[in-house]
């Protein structure tokens, strides 16, 4: 049973389930982090947290190379049948699937969503998986503190994926509340360094992550994969 994850900029990861391929918010075309080309990235699920076109970005054309299933909330798993996406899966917050390899929970994000064209693209979300070893990651999507991520924090994470950007989401402080409310044992900082207004410097805020909270910070660079234990 192994799991790998590589960062591909921005909030866009390829991870590897129990041998499984999978991407999280394959936003790659445009981002100046991209440490993949979309046409080489391989899926058999891409999980998707909201429609922004910094998440959404190229999971048309990668879904419709490899054939992978889109999991996004409902708006966008029929948005993505419209555009010629053949195997979406609709979630909303608080209902779980399982997925063959990896079981998946919708959850909130408070956050906005819209299509890259300004039409709705439902409520935003994170997610929560849960792998055939039991092993459990939590990917905020982009996202506010909120106090409920005590109640995700009790189903016992192992991972957990949160933006420090700020701005458009929580930043390094409002992060570290998160962390203590998460528990997670690993936290993988995302949604930061792409442009100048989400710029942050992650050693200072690994460095209050080991200080201040119990969690493991794994700071990544674009392109670079963590195996866990
Ligand atoms: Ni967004
Ligand atoms: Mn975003």
């Amino acid at each position: 049973m192994s799991l790998s994850f590589t960062w591909l900029g921005h909030s866009a990861f390829a991870a590897n389930i129990d041998g499984h391929p999978v991407l999280f918010d394959p936003f790659l075309s445009n981002n100046p982090l991209a440490a993949a080309s979309p046409t080489e990235v391989d899926a058999e699920i891409i999980f998707l947290s909201h429609a922004h076109g910094d998440h959404l970005g190229d999971t048309v054309a990668i879904a419709k190379r490899t054939g992978a299933r889109v999991v996004a909330n409902f708006e966008i798993a029929t948005w993505m049948g419209k555009h010629g996406v053949q195997d979406t899966h609709g979630q909303n917050p608080g209902g779980s699937y399982h997925h063959g390899f990896v079981t998946a929970k919708w959850t909130v994000a408070f956050h906005s969503s819209s299509f890259p064209d300004g039409t709705y693209g439902g409520e935003p979300n994170g997610f929560v998986l849960t792998t055939g070893s039991g092993r459990r990651l939590y990917f905020a999507g982009d996202t506010a503190l909120f106090s409920d991520m005590k109640l995700i924090g009790d189903m016992g994470i192992d991972v957990a994926f949160l933006p420090i950007g700020d701005n458009f989401t929580m930043g390094p402080e409002d992060s570290l509340h998160a962390i203590r409310f998460l528990r997670p044992k690993l936290v993988v900082p995302m949604h930061y360094m792409t442009w100048p207004v989400i710029d942050q410097d992650a050693s200072d805020w690994a460095n209050r992550v080991s200080s201040e909270t119990d969690a493991q910070p794994i700071v990544l660079d674009p392109g670079q994969t963590y195996s866990v234990e």
